[in-house]
């Protein structure tokens, strides 16, 4: 999820470039840089914003002055912390070959250590710096070679994704590109060539651009440009008239952060299981808890504190665990768990969630197990933030920055590294290889089966329409719905400000049954399960009292629309799987509800992104 920028022309290149990152920080700002060519390679990169590095360059430009040519990049780190080092670009020994990348190389330590056997020294700990030295030792066994050639061939050892751009004093004068499973773009101007990972810092240049699709590389001059695929056959590109506003662009298209970052899903699905979920071998790689994994298969008990969406995410963690590792698991607020002197000691485990890695009650509850003598471990977004930084080891979610207030890919991020924490915590112990295999392959089917739920949305904008101008709303769900109705009740009340409550179904008879009447709406989670039928009883009961039924239900049930006003069928998996397919419905009746409400769903009134006081 970072920003990739480059420009060939004859204007000054490095104001195009930060600007261009400045257009991109959305994408990545815990660090950034620039390379130019101008008979040299100068370069500049640090850890922080754009604007920080604006600064550095407006205070001593004279050494990327002339150049005319270069590429730029903002990052938002997988691995390696946010540190001057490991910003890009990355560059080789003799500093004449720089690549930024996007993405996330999958094989990188194996290549690492093949590199540094053979005596390169790396100098980041990113997984990106792989392929500047890929790139540098087939240069340097056959120096007769085109920049575009050696780039190709070091693509062949590359295993993962990437948009990247690469540059080079010794074959000047181009800008070489590649793509595979990380978007970039090509914008064409007067004599001048933009290359970036979205159209934002094009659009102020030109409105003409090619898209690079998956598996082509592309070579940009001055002259023109010539696009192949990896395997080097000529394809035929389509130039495209851009007809959006820039802050369109940012958002990818859609009105809203919130709403762009509930389409990405099914792609940061695939990010976070990206190099990690192998189905065929049956197991999971999870590099962050490697070395601690036993530990964490001997605890006698798992403690997970967090808030918020991210404590949602936890009471799905619990079933997980418990159900596939049967290990016994609690879960607490961390805000409870701080101040109630709790009874933790060094066979336990405590898990901290969150997506900013900064929420004060996590952190204090973080601070107080570790001194309690427990291990911890961290479940985390944001790259090098203090949760990570405190923790002896952990799983980042790599769902890329997440700027709606209301949390939502981040969410089925840690639903996903919860699933697969579990699996890893059975391996050997609780389930058989086969059961292994089978319960990855359903969950490298979410990602599928969530691109389809995104296509209700026309009918969810619908219900919505009939529904907005509730007062309140009533979430029912049981077992591993349960934490969904709660996060779905949590995201209406935080973006539509209309009062709404999730309970367990079987509850609704000791106190929410009294409030149903035909003014409450009552959205059940009632996929076909172990607790199937008793949640159609609990249908039964809100209808005979006239209340209105909105229902999420598994595809081809016919029970639950003889009972319900409104059914929203999603694919059918396992109970285990169903969190990360049930609750995008529900954010996105959120959504929905909210922007007919007029309510500015980015920025709700109150809320803050991350909540660093207590
Ligand atoms: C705030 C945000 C929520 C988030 C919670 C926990 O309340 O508005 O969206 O779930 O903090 O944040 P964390 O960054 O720790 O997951």
């Amino acid at each position: 999820m970072c920003g990739i920028v480059g420009y060939i022309g004859m204007r000054e290149a490095a104001p195009i470039l930060l600007s261009g990152l400045q257009r991109l920080e959305y994408r990545g700002y815990d660090s950034a840089g620039i390379a130019l060519q101008n008979g040299g390679l100068p370069f500049m990169k640090q850890k922080g914003s754009v604007g920080a590095l604006l600064a550095a360059y407006e205070e001593s430009p004279a050494k990327m002055v002339g150049a005319t040519l270069g590429i730029g990049h903002t990052r938002w780190a997988t691995h390696g912390d946010p540190s001057d080092r490991n910003a890009h670009p990355h560059l080789n020994a003799d500093e004449d070959i720089a690549l930024i990348h996007n993405g996330i190389v999958e094989n990188y330590s194996l290549l690492r250590k093949e590199l540094i056997s053979e005596g390169y020294a790396f100098l980041s700990d990113t997984d990106s710096e792989v392929l500047v030295h890929l790139v540098d030792r087939i240069w340097k066994t056959d120096p007769s070679l085109s920049l575009e050639a050696v780039v190709r061939a070091a693509l062949r050892h590359v295993e993962g994704a990437y948009g990247l751009c690469v540059i080079s004093p010794r074959d000047p004068d181009k800008i070489v590109v590649a793509r595979k499973g990380s978007p970039l773009v090509i914008g064409i101007g007067e004599g001048e060539y933009f290359i970036a990972s979205d159209a934002a810092p094009i659009v102020e240049h030109t409105k003409k651009v090619v898209y690079l699709s998956d598996g082509e590389m592309a070579v940009v001059t001055r002259e023109g440009y010539q696009v192949k695929t990896i395997e080097n056959v000529e394809t035929e590109k389509v130039i495209t008239e851009l007809d959006f506003s820039l802050e369109k662009i940012e958002k990818g298209g859609f009105e809203h952060f919130m709403l762009k970052e509930i389409f990405e899903q099914p792609e940061v699905m695939r990010d976070v299981m990206r190099g990690r979920v192998r189905t065929e071998e049956g197991r999971v790689v999870l590099g962050g808890i490697e070395d601690y994994l036993d530990r964490l298969k001997q605890a006698k008990r798992i403690v997970i504190c967090a808030c918020g969406t991210s404590w949602h995410a936890g009471l799905i963690g619990e079933y997980l665990i418990e159900d596939f590792a049967r290990i016994p698991v609690e879960v607490d607020y961390a805000s409870e768990f701080r101040y109630r002197n709790p009874i933790i000691g060094p066979d336990d485990v405590v898990i901290v969630i969150s997506q900013s890695g900064e929420t004060a009650d996590t952190l204090a509850a973080l601070r107080a197990a570790k001194e309690k003598g427990a291990m911890v471990m961290g479940i985390c977004n944001v790259v090098g933030s203090t949760i990570p930084r405190e923790t002896m080891c952990g799983i980042y979610t790599h769902a890329g920055p997440e700027v709606g207030v209301a949390s939502t890919k981040a969410f089925t991020a840690q639903v996903i590294v919860l699933y697969m924490l579990a699996l890893a915590l059975s391996k050997g112990r609780t389930i058989s290889h086969d059961e292994m295999r089978l319960s990855l392959k359903e969950l490298s089917q979410v990602p599928e089966h969530a691109a389809k739920i995104l296509e209700l949305d026309a009918q969810i904008q619908t219900i919505a329409e009939s529904f907005k101008d509730a007062r309140n709303f009533l979430y029912l769900g049981r077992g591993y719905n349960f934490p969904v109705a709660l996060e779905g009740a949590l995201k209406l009340k935080e973006i539509s400000y209309i009062h709404a409550e999730g309970y367990p179904a079987a509850e609704m008879k000791h106190g929410p049954i009294a409030l149903i009447d035909e003014d409450m709406p009552v959205i059940f989670i009632a996929t076909r399960d172990s607790s199937y039928n008793k949640i159609l009883s609990n249908i039964e009961e809100v209808r005979s009292r006239k209340g209105r039924v909105i229902a999420i239900a598994s595809e081809g049930d016919t029970e639950v629309a003889r009972l319900a006003e409104h059914v929203i069928y999603i694919p059918q998996a396992s109970a285990q799987i169903m969190p990360l397919l049930t609750v995008i419905p529900l954010q996105l009746l959120s959504y929905h509800i909210a922007t007919r409400r007029g309510c500015n769903v980015d920025r709700p009134r109150n809320l803050a992104k991350s909540v660093t006081v207590e």
